[in-house]
């Protein structure tokens, strides 16, 4: 039988990386949701259109082909019309623009049976926003992992640095803060917990805590 987790929250919460961590520890494929998004959001920007009108995104779907390949190792790519685009879908601009476009629900079912189809298959670790209500909602366990925003902001910035992007932690504050407005308050599958998941805040957690802690909740519901 194939196990599904779900790991849903906010941006900068430590998804991808506590979830790609508790993966390699409990032999379940990493699956990064936002990525789909980030792709369609990257499309959008190459062609110029703008990622929040429905009619212009609408003719974009039918234009493109979103893929999402594995590898053993567990590492994870994205294809735009074929092309690997995986590092291109890391930037600001990329962020805000997949924030609008998600809101768009026909976006939202344009994705919504590629993520299924690879759940079927393979016991997975899914990370987004609405894998535990909507794309996954009977996942054996659902998380909602979740940290103040200021301290999201402050790894987000981190990250960026890292990656040599010019920003301050006050602008990563400012966008944390109305992407998280715009993922909350969208219609179309809003972010917000499962009725039935478990809420893990790593405000004061290191990552090998944050790890420790979603794996200890895994072990516990699939033993
Ligand atoms: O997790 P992320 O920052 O890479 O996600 C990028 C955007 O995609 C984010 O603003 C919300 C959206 N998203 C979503 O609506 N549903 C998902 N399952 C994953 C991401």
């Amino acid at each position: 039988m194939c196990i599904a987790v779900a790991i849903d929250g906010p941006a900068g919460a430590g998804k991808s990386s506590v979830a790609k961590a508790v993966g390699k520890q409990l032999g379940l494929m990493y699956v990064d949701t936002g990525a789909l998004y980030r792709t369609v959001a990257l499309a959008a920007l190459k062609k110029g259109i703008d990622a929040s009108s429905k009619a212009e995104v609408e003719i974009l779907l039918k234009e493109i082909s979103v893929e999402m390949d594995f590898s053993e190792n567990g590492g994870q790519v994205v294809l735009l019309n074929g092309e690997d685009v995986s590092g291109l879908i890391r930037t600001q601009q990329v962020s805000m623009a997949a924030s609008d476009i998600s809101a768009l629900p026909v976006v939202r079912e344009y994705l919504l049976d590629l993520q299924r189809n690879i759940a079927k298959t393979k016991s997975v670790i899914m990370d987004g926003r609405d894998i535990g209500t909507v794309v996954l909602p009977n996942a054996q366990v659902k998380i909602f992992l979740t940290a103040s925003p200021e301290s999201r902001a402050e790894r987000r910035y981190k990250e960026l640095a890292e990656k040599g992007e010019k920003t301050t932690v006050k602008d990563v504050l400012r966008e944390v803060i109305k992407r998280d407005y715009n993922d909350t308050n969208r219609k179309a599958a809003p972010l917000r917990p499962a009725e039935d998941s478990v809420l893990v805040d790593t405000t004061n957690m290191n990552f090998d805590e944050s790890v420790e802690a979603v794996a200890k909740i895994i072990r516990e519901r699939i033993s």
